[in-house]
């Protein structure tokens, strides 16, 4: 089918929302063979190991993301701004350069799998730190093309028209570019390292990550129901100071246990257990304004379509429940010294990550690819079809029930290890063997395996979806 996008920049956001596809579906396989290793270790065996598999699951989820966060921007940019995106050339030459690096990179996670452990291996193999393991070389690649990325995001802005959502998102991702940094260079120190590499890691998913989002919810909003730009830009600044003003200190919650000063543990306390509080405004914000767009709607007795793309808002939605609920509600259980020292590194920790990730950011990501489809094809009013509902159905209880194992398996980590046996090297083992554990285990690989078929009828709608005749053309 024809391209129906105006703009270069669209189509180049649409080349990153494929790649982020691929990634993402790379992402699935991963976490399946890692979590067979679990419930056989066998499984692979001296082929395979258990920590590669972990390893490219995790970075496959954060290089995924960037792709379609990137993507994201490229797509909006010249609705916001009114103009082509300035250096869309050099734009374009930074995608293939970036996705021919991360090639390579995953072929070798794959195929080189460890090195001997000193400084070549973190040049050319990876650097060992959890979720950002590029090598050295790849680090200083990822950062020239960053920067064209930022070149390209200001330049535009500067030159065209400046929105809310535009000003927010130039701020935005100059810190998050800007925080990548704190994880590239070596100390020795394990406490230092760690401190560093937090500043990556919880100021990306908790400060400006989250920012992001917000972003992109305004400027959906605007575009699927024609939510006002004065009251979603508003709610963006709100959401912005309050994001930032809990979410900057409450990078505390992972300083109470590395050798950091102990007030790290009421600044963590305090400002972590805020950060559930911005999130419950985003949420009431999407679903607030879905409300009273409808209801205008109603009102006029018109009837022009409220919605012009139901999967992309079906998933924005989620993304409000999904942020609320993975990053609000499970990160808040555990966020208090006094409940961490029990919860630190156990399951529950993994039940709280896949659901953040997924809830806060796949779910949002995943509309915007839905963006992405619509205006590709020329749709201008984009229905839900069997296949985007199975998709959503089947990767929101896939995800939603590997969440609740990993949390049985968690919280009898925590009863046998932690309370009963004293965090000791054997209650470690003990715990593993409990048969609470290995159920949860159980139950989360049968839910990965529902998460990953919704996955395949999430791609096959995302592209069969032009040629379904339930679309208005
Ligand atoms: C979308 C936002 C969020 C994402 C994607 C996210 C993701 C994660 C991930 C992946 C980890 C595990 C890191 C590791 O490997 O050690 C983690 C840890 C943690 N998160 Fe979040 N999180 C988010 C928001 C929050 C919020 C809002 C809170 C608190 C209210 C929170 C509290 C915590 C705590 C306390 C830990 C440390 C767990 C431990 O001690 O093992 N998170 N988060
Ligand atoms: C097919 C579905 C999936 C399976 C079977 C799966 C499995 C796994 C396994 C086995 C681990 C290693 C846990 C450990 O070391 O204890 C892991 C880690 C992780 N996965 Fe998944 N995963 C899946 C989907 C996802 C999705 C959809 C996301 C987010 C969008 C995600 C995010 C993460 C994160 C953030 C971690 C690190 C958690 C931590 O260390 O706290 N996974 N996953
Ligand atoms: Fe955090």
């Amino acid at each position: 089918m024809e391209n129906s996008l105006k703009f270069e920049s669209q189509k180049l956001a649409i080349n990153y929302f494929t790649v982020a596809a691929i990634l993402f579906g790379a992402q699935l396989l991963m976490g399946l063979i890692a979590a067979t290793q679990f419930l056989y270790p066998s499984f692979l065996f001296e082929i395979f190991d258990f920590s590669v598999a972990r390893m490219v699951h995790i970075n496959a989820l954060v290089v995924w993301m960037l792709y379609a966060m990137i993507g994201s921007v490229y797509y909006l940019l010249p609705e916001e701004t009114g103009i082509e995106t300035v250096g869309i050339k050099i734009g374009k030459l930074a995608f293939y350069v970036l996705t021919a690096a991360v090639t390579v990179v995953v072929l070798v996670y794959i195929l080189v799998q460890v090195g001997p452990a000193d400084e070549s291996t973190i040049w050319l193999i990876n650097e060992g730190r959890e979720y950002i393991e590029a090598p050295r070389w790849a680090d200083i690649g990822i950062v020239v093309v960053v920067l064209v990325f930022v070149f390209n995001l200001f330049a535009t802005a500067m030159k065209g028209k400046q929105t809310g959502v535009v000003t927010v998102l130039m701020a935005d991702v100059l810190a998050l570019a800007g925080l990548y940094l704190a994880g590239m260079f070596f100390t020795d120190n394990i406490s230092m390292d760690q401190y560093w590499w937090w500043w990556v890691i919880h100021l990306w998913v908790e400060a400006t990550w989250e920012v992001f989002v917000g972003c992109l919810a305004a400027y959906g909003l605007m575009k699927i129901i024609g939510a006002r730009r004065e009251v979603v830009e508003m709610w963006l600044w709100i959401e912005v100071s309050m994001l930032f003003g809990s979410g900057i200190l409450g990078m505390g919650h992972h300083y109470f246990w590395i050798g950091t000063p102990e007030y790290w543990w009421e600044i963590g306390a305090l400002f972590s257990a805020l950060e559930p509080v911005p999130l419950v405004a985003m949420f009431v914000h999407v679903i607030y304004d879905w409300g009273k767009e409808t209801g205008l709607k109603e009102g006029e007795g018109t009837h022009e379509k409220t919605m012009n793309n139901s999967p992309a808002f079906a998933w924005f939605v989620t993304n409000a429940f999904g942020n609320f609920l993975g990053a609000g509600i499970w990160g808040f259980f555990h966020t208090l010294p006094q409940v961490n020292i029990y919860t630190h590194g156990t399951q529950f920790t993994s039940a709280h990550g896949h659901l953040a990730f997924f809830g806060a950011y796949a779910t949002i990501l995943i509309g915007m690819f839905y963006m992405g489809v619509q205006g590709k094809n020329g749709i201008k009013v984009m229905k839900a079809t069997f296949d985007s509902k199975m998709a959503i159905t089947l990767i929101c209880i896939g995800v939603m029930g590997m969440t609740v194992s990993l949390t049985v398996a968690g919280y009898g980590q925590v009863l046998v290890e932690r309370a009963q046996m004293g965090a000791t090297w054997e209650a470690f083992f003990v715990s593993q063997d409990m048969v609470w554990f290995v159920q949860g285990l159980g139950w989360r690989l049968a839910t990965g395996i529902v998460t990953f078929v919704g996955f395949i009828f999430l791609v096959k709608d995302l592209l069969t979806t032009s040629k379904s005749p339930r679309h208005e053309i």
